[in-house]
């Protein structure tokens, strides 16, 4: 199963062209569904890379898939003189992204543009840090993606991704995936006014590798020290690495 593509779409277009169209079109919606939708614990979970990275005092941060920008803005809010550069490939999600950089004045600490995590548009060793929240398992090819952060990642520095995990087994995890596979999918329909983006999300979930398959592909992509923790019972997971 795990080898199983899922797109947002049945149509001709590539993975990446029906991923792009599918977060321009919930742009609007993404946000206040993130955090609705997750009781707010997406924040909780920025705030632990966050306070991962802080620890070793980045200058230079480059977030991947950066959508609207959360995981971008609060690590600049927490780490002084931090710079930090996000691409992605919606621009309406950028737009929306932007205008929370600039609210929240930090525009000479935070710039977004369009990119694509397949293909970087900066230089080798350019990063202290990269990071990417729940962005990998949206990627085409995710091995290059992985292998594009760590060519920009300076020796020494690290890389720190945030994606959702599947919860073991126990009451929890059954009232979980009950949640996540038919009350999620029909709310995020009825706000977002998409019939796929949250139908996608737990099917992209079923079929992304498992904590150690995933942390295996971070160790194919050069990434030393390779590690994850999973968080809230299981239903993401931090994963970590260094460049040696
Ligand atoms: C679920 S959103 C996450 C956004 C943000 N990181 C957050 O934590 O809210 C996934 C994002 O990944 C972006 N994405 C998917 N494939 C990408 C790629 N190849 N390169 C850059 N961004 C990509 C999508 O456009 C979308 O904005």
């Amino acid at each position: 199963m795990k080898d199983k593509v899922v797109t947002p779409y049945q149509n001709r277009l590539s993975k990446k062209e029906q991923v792009a169209g599918m977060f321009n079109h919930i742009a609007h919606r993404y946000d206040f569904l993130n955090h609705f939708l997750s009781l707010g614990v997406d924040r909780l979970w920025r705030k632990r890379v966050v306070r991962k990275l802080a620890l070793n005092q980045p200058s230079a941060m480059l977030d991947v898939a950066t959508g609207t920008g959360d995981l971008a803005i609060a690590a600049a809010r927490k780490i002084d003189n931090l710079n930090v550069q996000g691409i992605d490939i919606a621009m309406s999600m950028l737009e929306r992204g932007k205008q929370k950089i600039v609210k929240s004045k930090l525009e000479h600490r935070v710039q977004i543009q369009l990119g694509d995590a397949e293909n970087i548009g900066f230089d080798d060793n350019r990063f202290d840090c990269v990071t990417a929240a729940f962005g990998v398992r949206n990627f085409e090819n995710v091995a290059k993606g992985l292998s594009e952060m760590h060519r920009v990642t300076k020796p020494g520095g690290q890389v720190i991704i945030l994606e959702f995990s599947q919860p073991g087994k126990g009451v929890f995890a059954f009232f979980y995936r009950f949640y996540f596979r038919f009350l999620l999918p029909l709310m995020g329909k009825i706000v977002s006014g998409n019939n796929r983006a949250y139908t996608y999300l737990p099917e992209s979930v079923e079929v992304f590798p498992d904590r150690e398959a995933f942390t295996k592909l971070l160790g194919d992509a050069g990434f030393a020290n390779c590690s994850f923790k999973p968080l809230t019972f299981g239903v993401a997971c931090m994963y970590t690495g260094h460049k040696a």
